[in-house]
């Protein structure tokens, strides 16, 4: 979120046309005059001189929604969108300040210009001043409002664009290698709500809440369509976002998971690990999780990334644990959509999964007519951290796949 403060702008007589309305120019300049007096409430353009340093819009749309008059007072908010390494992507967003309805919105890019004009290093004064959180190990990490939360995300690489979406109870630290190996794919890796340093509401966890924020999540950068990479609860989040918003979904990849709703020991099973969260806490989930997470070959011989594996865990609030098994209880079965899927699928499965065992891959397969299957060696049922070079490797066959298919 956005460490400035929305400003209100007034609509000036002069910047409107003939019929009394702000057109697409007079907006560009509404805008450049919330950017200034947004600035102006805070360090001022100051902070861009002491690093010597110009923001040059270097492109700028505008759609604008409803009309608006001379007199007329929007509040203007503006946001970081995708932080680059000498570029900005902002949003900005002008509201009716009475009911909050959305007049018109800019997206612009703005390039670090040095004293000799060529483009320079965001300075992390300015990207943290526009609400950024910058993380060298793991990469960006930005923060987007999707509607009624704030999802953390990583977001890395241009081209066509793979959305990662993690497993319970995990965060998107599970795509690490993908994140970092992917290149000429937009990787874009979500903690969901109430998971990793996702924003976790009290309530409101449901397969179709997380698919709906995923939903917002692409529209936020811009991505009309995108592969959807589901590691288990990720991948019952991707039959959701299939049902709910199939148009979104350019091909799958469905790893460590499977179509069928939980049996009614199995629900019984999710409510007493909600309780056992909530009253003891991450780590109590953490270890009845962990044996069965992780493959025999990862316990045996990765004991670093066992502990990895058990911090993430902690990472999360307890309630948003709860939460997932509580909408994990409450997903319907997917077998019904699998007949229905059509574009390309790979279903990936660790050979030691005991969570979602091979034989469970291979009807998953069998049942999507556009379905091929691939398991990982000496992996479990987080097989693209437990083995990451392999997984990186098959999804990277199947992406080359699918942009020239
Ligand atoms: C996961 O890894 O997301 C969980 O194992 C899914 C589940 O418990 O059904």
């Amino acid at each position: 979120m956005s460490r400035l403060a929305p400003v209100s702008i007034t609509v000036y007589p002069h910047e409107c046309d003939a019929d009394g309305h702000l057109n697409a120019a007079a907006y560009l300049q509404l805008f450049e005059r919330a950017r200034w007096e947004t600035l102006a409430r805070g360090p001022g353009m100051l902070v861009f001189r002491k690093h010597g340093i110009w923001p040059a819009v270097r492109k700028a749309t505008v759609d604008y929604h409803l009309p608006a008059f001379p007199g007329d007072v929007l509040e203007v908010r503006t946001d970081l969108e995708k932080l680059g390494r000498t570029s900005m992507d902002l949003r900005q967003q002008a509201r009716r300040p009475n009911d909050g309805t959305l007049v018109a919105d800019a997206h612009l890019v703005l390039v670090m210009i040095d004293g000799s004009g060529n483009p320079t290093p965001v300075p992390e004064e300015i990207s943290e001043l526009f609400g950024t959180r910058v993380s060298t190990r793991s990469g960006e990490v930005l923060r987007y409002d999707v509607g009624d939360v704030t999802l953390a995300a990583d977001v890395r690489g241009d081209g066509p664009a793979l959305l990662l979406v993690h497993g319970f109870p995990l965060d998107r630290t599970i795509w690490k290698h993908q994140l970092a190996t992917l290149a000429g794919w937009r990787r874009i890796a979500p903690d969901l709500r109430g998971l990793g340093v996702s924003e976790a509401p009290r309530d409101g966890y449901a397969m179709a809440a997380y698919a709906d924020d995923l939903a917002r999540l692409l529209d936020r950068l811009r991505v009309q369509r995108a592969v959807v990479a589901g590691l288990s609860m990720g991948g019952y989040v991707a039959f959701e976002l299939l049902r709910r918003h199939r148009d979104r979904v350019a091909g799958l990849i469905l790893c460590d998971t499977k179509a069928d709703a939980d049996g009614e020991d199995g629900r019984r099973a999710r409510d007493e690990m909600a309780r056992v969260a909530e009253t003891r806490g991450p780590a109590a989930v953490a270890e009845r999780m962990l044996p069965r997470l992780l493959g025999r070959t990862t316990q045996q011989t990765q004991p670093r990334l066992v502990q990895e594996v058990r911090e993430m865990i902690l990472r999360a609030p307890a309630h948003g644990i709860a939460g997932a098994l509580r909408a994990m209880r409450d997903r319907s079965a997917a077998n019904d959509l699998l007949g229905t899927i059509t574009v390309p699928t790979l279903v990936v499965v660790g050979q030691e999964d005991e969570l979602t065992p091979p034989a469970l891959a291979r009807g998953l397969t069998d049942a999507i007519p556009s379905a091929a299957m691939t398991t990982i060696a000496g992996a479990g049922h987080v097989a693209p951290i437990e083995a990451p070079s392999a997984v990186s490797r098959v999804f990277a066959e199947f992406l080359e796949a699918v942009r020239s298919g």
